[in-house]
């Protein structure tokens, strides 16, 4: 299996202090950063677009900003957050007809390619095509749309099926995850995982992410 990565989700951050709260992240030993783009259409709310991560890109060096794309038209935006600084764009198979040219343009523009799932896609939407195509594959454990939602468990079997199909692939897990629900997707197979609420809430976010990551492995 891949190794264990764990990507904080700054929607449950001070947004005042983004870049503030970024690095306090990176202190407590997250490898990523998992940006939420909303656009109010693809799902009902708006968080921040390229202007922010282009910000924080900049006053933070050398940061992984894992963008996980709830838009509609995901090959819009596609530029803007290469321009901005993007790692990884991650853009949801319910909201294309065409993920192959989506991830072909995200690669030209020298960014890792993720596809990602809502809760009532089931695994079989990632056709062998895709998965190969793309370096990580996305499973919300709740409908995408805002954080401190409630972990939905019967999720995790679709990790545990694309990971008997692509066992070197970055799987994530997003929405819900913390201490008391990351032994199930761990076992599921689970690599890099997502956690908004569990982490920035927490009293110590290092001990939180380290415990997160020794559960999933090394
Ligand atoms: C939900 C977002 C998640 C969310 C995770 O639409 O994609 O990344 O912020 O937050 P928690 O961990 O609080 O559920
Ligand atoms: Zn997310």
């Amino acid at each position: 299996m891949p190794r264990a990565i764990i990507s904080p989700s700054v929607l449950a951050s001070d947004f005042g202090q983004l870049t503030a709260e970024c690095k306090r992240m990176i202190k407590g030993g997250a490898e990523w950063l998992h940006m939420d783009v909303m656009d109010g259409h693809f799902v009902p709310n708006i968080t921040m677009g390229a202007p922010i991560l282009s910000c924080v890109s900049k006053g933070v060096p050398g940061i992984f900003m894992d963008c996980h794309m709830m838009v509609s038209n995901p090959e819009k935006w596609v530029d803007d957050i290469a321009d901005a600084g993007g790692s990884l764009y991650c853009f949801h198979l319910e909201a294309t007809s065409d993920p192959l040219t989506i991830i072909d343009h995200i690669h030209e523009r020298k960014m890792k390619a993720g596809v990602a799932i809502s809760p009532d896609t089931p695994s079989t939407a990632v056709t062998d095509e895709i998965a190969e195509a793309a370096d990580m594959l996305l499973v919300m454990t709740v409908y995408p749309g805002r954080g401190g939602q409630k972990f939905l468990e019967r999720c995790v079997p679709k990790v545990a099926e694309l990971r008997a199909r692509f066992p070197d692939k970055d799987i994530e897990v997003d929405g819900g995850v913390g201490p008391k629900t990351i032994d199930v997707c761990a076992d599921a197979g689970n690599n890099v995982i997502v956690a908004g609420t569990a982490i920035f809430h927490a009293p110590q976010p290092e001990e939180v992410i380290a415990l997160l990551k020794s559960t999933v492995g090394t």
